[in-house]
């Protein structure tokens, strides 16, 4: 890897804000924003509903047929499915478990790991979503990980919905949510967890303000 690229990982559960971290981050650094969790939600929203449950050769034929490229830099990067932008269609609750279920499988971690790894090569970047730190970026020179109780997050994603005009229901987000991190947790490969050696913070006392702050603090060797 480049040592003049600047690679900051930033990894955690869903509903964390590591989304909304990572553009405020990479705006303020002037570098591109890479959201993992948008590849992997491209991926499931492309393939369709129990498509985890297809075999491994069908899967590797799909994913030859997606190329991701990132856009842009700060809070105007972009990612694109096959030169496509991904938009809100993929930010929905059920393409988010959609996207969980595959995330299990080794052929698309592979796959995504190789694209992801590709786009690090080409630029500097804050790249989020739950194995930077520990797999894909590992010689990254910055790794946080985010934290928060599952019921603050649920909180988070209702008001986030909610702003985004879609419909919500607290109670159901908190029991996604709750599946979610048992899935993205405990899985095989590439489970959710902080590197040796990230910076852990637990966000759920915090407001957006306040973590900004404390990363923008452990990373002003990077910034001066
Ligand atoms: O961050 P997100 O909610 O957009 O991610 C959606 C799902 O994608 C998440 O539940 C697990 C999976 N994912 C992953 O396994 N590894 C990543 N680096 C990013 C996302």
């Amino acid at each position: 890897m480049d040592q003049n690229k600047l690679i900051i990982t930033i990894d955690g559960p869903a509903g964390v804000g590591k989304t909304t971290m990572a553009r405020k981050l990479a705006k303020h650094l002037s570098v591109a924003y890479l959201d993992t969790g948008a590849m992997f939600r491209g991926v499931a929203w492309k393939l369709g509903q129990d498509a985890w449950l297809k075999d491994e050769q069908s899967l590797a034929d799909e994913l030859k047929k997606m190329s991701f490229t990132l856009r842009g830099q700060g809070e105007r990067s972009e990612m694109c499915l096959n030169s496509v932008p991904l938009g809100p269609e993929i930010r929905t609750e059920t393409i988010g478990l959609w996207a969980s279920n595959i995330a299990k499988l080794k052929v698309v971690r592979d796959f995504l790991k190789k694209a992801q790894q590709e786009i690090g090569q080409q630029t500097s970047l804050v790249a989020e979503g739950r194995d930077m730190g520990t797999v894909v970026f590992p010689h990254a020179r910055y790794k946080f990980f985010l934290d928060a109780s599952p019921e603050v997050r649920a909180k988070r994603r209702y008001l986030q919905l909610k702003d985004m005009g879609q419909e919500a229901d607290i109670e159901a987000i908190l029991k996604q949510i709750k599946r979610r991190d048992d899935q993205d947790r405990n899985r095989a490969i590439a489970p959710l967890r902080p590197a040796d050696d990230a910076i852990v913070i637990d966000t759920s006392e915090l407001s957006l303000e306040d973590v900004l702050a404390c990363l923008l603090q452990h990373l002003k060797p990077a910034i001066v």
